[in-house]
C-alpha cells in the first residue's frame, strides 16, 4: 500500500542538491556575495533540504510570512502553520542576485545554501507584532521562541534555495538525524502502514514511553517513529546526544523489537506550543507517519499555553482536510498507585491527584543532579542512570 501522500504535493521535495550540482553550486559560490543566516534561517534551510518542509521551494516573503502567521496559508493558498523565513539585519544583494547562504553552526561557516534572491524587504514593528501574537501567542521578550526570533534582525530574504548540506546534523548525530525521505523509505521496507510519530525534545520517561505503547494499541499501529529535535534549544534543556542515549536505552529494553524508529531531525525549538504542533504534524506526514501524538503542553514552555491549547488547534483553526495525518490526543498521563500502572487521567476519573506519581521538572532535574534516581514508576532505572552521569558531568560529583 502506498504511504499517506507529502503535504501538498504528490511526492516529496527535498531541496538537497546531487553530488554534481554541489561542486558546481561551490565553484559558483566563490564568485558570489555571502551571508552568514542565524541559527533558526539554518535549521529551515535543512528541513527543506531534508524533505521535511515539502512543498516549500525557498524563503517566504513577508506578504507569506504574515499571511501564515494570521491565516496558516500562504498567499498562494498552501496551508503552513509557520512562517519560514530567512531573516538578517541586512542584505548584501539585491532582489533577483544569487547570495551564498553560510552555517552560523559550524566551524569555518561553510556553505550552507545558494539562494536567487526575490525580494528584500522589512519588517515593520506592527509586522513583528502580528507574527509573534499569531505564532507565539505573546511577544514576551522572555519567551525563548520570541526571544530567537526577533535577534535575527527584521530584513526578510525570499526566495527560492538549494541545499548543499544538513548543517552539523548528519555528521554529529549519523545514526539518529534522517531525512523524510529516508524515513519514508524505511517505513516502506518495513511494510508499516499505519505509523505513529513521537515528537520530543526531552529524555522519555514512563509517562512518554506509556503514551507511545497506548497510541500504538489504541491506533491499531504497525510502529511508532520516535522523531526527537536535534537542534537548538532553551538553557537547562538536555543535549540531544544524552536524550538521544536514553532514549535508545529504554526502546532496547522495554520495546518489542522492530516496532519503534528511533530517529531525530535538525530543526531549532521554537517553544510555539500550538502552531509548532501543526507544523509537527505538516512535516510527521512528509516523513511518511499517518498519526502524531499530541500531549500535555506539547512544544510548550512555561505557562504560556493552556495544557491542550495544541490540541485544540487542530479543531478549532486547522480547516478540515489540509492535512492527511491524524493527531491522537493524549490527556496527562501518569502513573496511578492505586491500579498501578501508568495510565490517562482522563481514564481514571476516581483519582485525585495523590493518586498519582508527579514529580515536577524541577524536582527531576534536583534529584537526578544529585544522584537520586526518580522512583521507577516515573523513570526506568537504566534511563536515570544516564541521565545522573550527564548531571554529574555537568555540575560535577555529587557532594561537591
Ligand atoms: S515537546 O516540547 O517536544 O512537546 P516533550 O518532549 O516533553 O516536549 O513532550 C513530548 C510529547 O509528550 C508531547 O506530545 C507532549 O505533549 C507529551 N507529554 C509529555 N509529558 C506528558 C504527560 N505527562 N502527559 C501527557 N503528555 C505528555
Amino acid at each position: 500500500m502506498a504511504l499517506i501522500a507529502p503535504h501538498g504535493a504528490g511526492e516529496l521535495r527535498p531541496l538537497i542538491v546531487d553530488d554534481v550540482r554541489l561542486s558546481e553550486l561551490e565553484a559558483e559560490a566563490l564568485t558570489l556575495p555571502s551571508l552568514m543566516v542565524s541559527s533558526a534561517a539554518a535549521a529551515n534551510a535543512v528541513m527543506m533540504g531534508a524533505g521535511y518542509f515539502t512543498p516549500l521551494t525557498g524563503y517566504m516573503n513577508r506578504s507569506d510570512a504574515l499571511s501564515v502567521a494570521q491565516n496558516m496559508c500562504t498567499s498562494d493558498g498552501l496551508f503552513w502553520p509557520v512562517p519560514v523565513v530567512n531573516l538578517a539585519e541586512s542584505c548584501p544583494v539585491q532582489a533577483g542576485q544569487r547570495l551564498g547562504l553560510t552555517d552560523p553552526n559550524r566551524e569555518g561557516h561553510p556553505l550552507l545554501a545558494v539562494m536567487t534572491v526575490t525580494a528584500v524587504e522589512t519588517l515593520s514593528d506592527d509586522d513583528i507584532l502580528t507574527i509573534l501574537k499569531k505564532v507565539f501567542r505573546t511577544d514576551d521578550p522572555e519567551h525563548p521562541g520570541v526571544a530567537a526570533f526577533t535577534a535575527q534582525g527584521r530584513t526578510v530574504i525570499s526566495g527560492p534555495i538549494e541545499v548543499l548540506n544538513y548543517s552539523y546534523f548528519a555528521e554529529d548525530f549519523p545514526n539518529t538525524f534522517r531525512t523524510a525521505m529516508a524515513i519514508r523509505s524505511e517505513i516502506a521496507e518495513r511494510g508499516w502502514e499505519r505509523v505513529v510519530a513521537f515528537q520530543t525534545r526531552n529524555p522519555m520517561h514512563r509517562a512518554h514511553e506509556e503514551l507511545c505503547r497506548m497510541a500504538m494499541e489504541d491506533l491499531a499501529a504497525d510502529g511508532v517513529l520516535v522523531h526527537m529535535l536535534l537542534g537548538k534549544l532553551k538553557p537547562g534543556d538536555i543535549p540531544a546526544d544524552v536524550r538521544d542515549a536514553s532514549i535508545r536505552k529504554m526502546v532496547e529494553l522495554y520495546f518489542p523489537p522492530n516496532s519503534v524508529m528511533v530517529t531525530g531531525y535538525g530543526f531549532d525549538m521554537l517553544y510555539a506550543g500550538p502552531r509548532e504542533a501543526v507544523l509537527h504534524a505538516v512535516f510527521r506526514q512528509n516523513a511518511g507517519c499517518t498519526h502524531l501524538i499530541v500531549g500535555r503542553d506539547h512544544a510548550g514552555v512555561g505557562s504560556y499555553y493552556g495544557g491542550f491549547d495544541a490540541q485544540t488547534i487542530f479543531d478549532e483553526e486547522v480547516p478540515g482536510g489540509a492535512l492527511k495525518i491524524k493527531i491522537y490526543p493524549a490527556d496527562h498521563t501518569a502513573f496511578s498507585k492505586k491500579l498501578g500502572r501508568v495510565v490517562m487521567m482522563r481514564d481514571a476519573p476516581d483519582h485525585s491527584p495523590e493518586d498519582f506519581v508527579l514529580l515536577s521538572g524541577t524536582k527531576v532535574r534536583e534529584m537526578l543532579g544529585k544522584g537520586v534516581a526518580p522512583p521507577p514508576e516515573f523513570s526506568r532505572p537504566e534511563v536515570a542512570d544516564i541521565l545522573m552521569a550527564y548531571y554529574q558531568e555537568i555540575d560535577g560529583p555529587v557532594g561537591k
